[in-house]
């Protein structure tokens, strides 16, 4: 697996600034945050980075720096206004110092500042940035987004949490997000986003049937 050390290091220092706020917004007994929802959000954003650039092909280093540098000015859930702007801005400064390739640097800043830009308006040849837009997105569908949505419940302490809030929230979520489906840039995004939405909602269903007694 491509991992040269420039990724190291920055999977090492979001691992730090997403740990240093999650520990506040989680604590746990030992110390370490009971959960580190960003962290966990790019380690799979990385994964569907990877899955996605071995189907449709495309630069890896700008693909996997975009991915370790996109969220960085937004550690844990909330974020500040722009922080693909902001995230933008620190990545051109600090690539060079790490030994990122100098060439390639444009192509990541672009990746990053756009990331969350609205839905198909990216032009075709923006390859590496239309795959980071993919693979952010996906990690919002599916099974995973389930487990995350409660995973992060502890940050809302004053939420009360019983087994019906758990479908009304997955239903909404999910309907906030399905609309997404059709919006990828890449077919192979498409389909795997449909995969995961279908799975979703037998899932959604099924709990929602248990919870009724039906
Ligand atoms: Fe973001
Ligand atoms: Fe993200």
């Amino acid at each position: 697996m491509h991992n040269p050390e420039w990724l190291l290091r920055l999977r090492n220092e979001l691992s730090k600034i997403s740990g240093e706020v999650a520990v506040q917004i989680w604590p746990s007994t030992n110390g370490k945050p009971y959960f580190n929802y960003r962290l966990e959000h790019v380690r799979q954003v990385e994964r569907d980075a990877r899955w996605l650039l071995n189907l449709v092909g495309g630069d890896e280093d700008v693909v996997l720096a975009a991915v370790w540098l996109h969220d960085r000015f937004q550690p844990q859930l909330e974020s500040p206004e722009d922080h693909a702007g902001l995230a933008a801005g620190w990545a051109a400064g600090y690539l060079p110092e790490i030994g990122f390739p100098e060439e390639k640097i444009n192509q990541v800043v672009y990746a990053v500042e756009m990331h969350s830009s609205p839905v198909q308006s990216l032009p075709e040849d923006a390859h590496e940035a239309r795959l980071l837009w993919d693979a952010d997105k996906l990690t919002k569908l599916g099974p995973l987004s389930v487990v995350n949505m409660i995973a992060v419940m502890p940050a809302y302490p004053d939420h009360s949490m019983n087994s019906g809030e758990i479908v009304r929230m997955a239903k909404q979520e999910l309907s906030r997000r399905q609309t997404l489906v059709d919006y990828f840039y890449f077919e192979q995004s498409r389909e795997r986003a449909r995969q995961r939405v279908k799975v979703q909602e037998d899932f959604i269903r099924q709990m929602s049937r248990d919870v009724a007694g039906v």
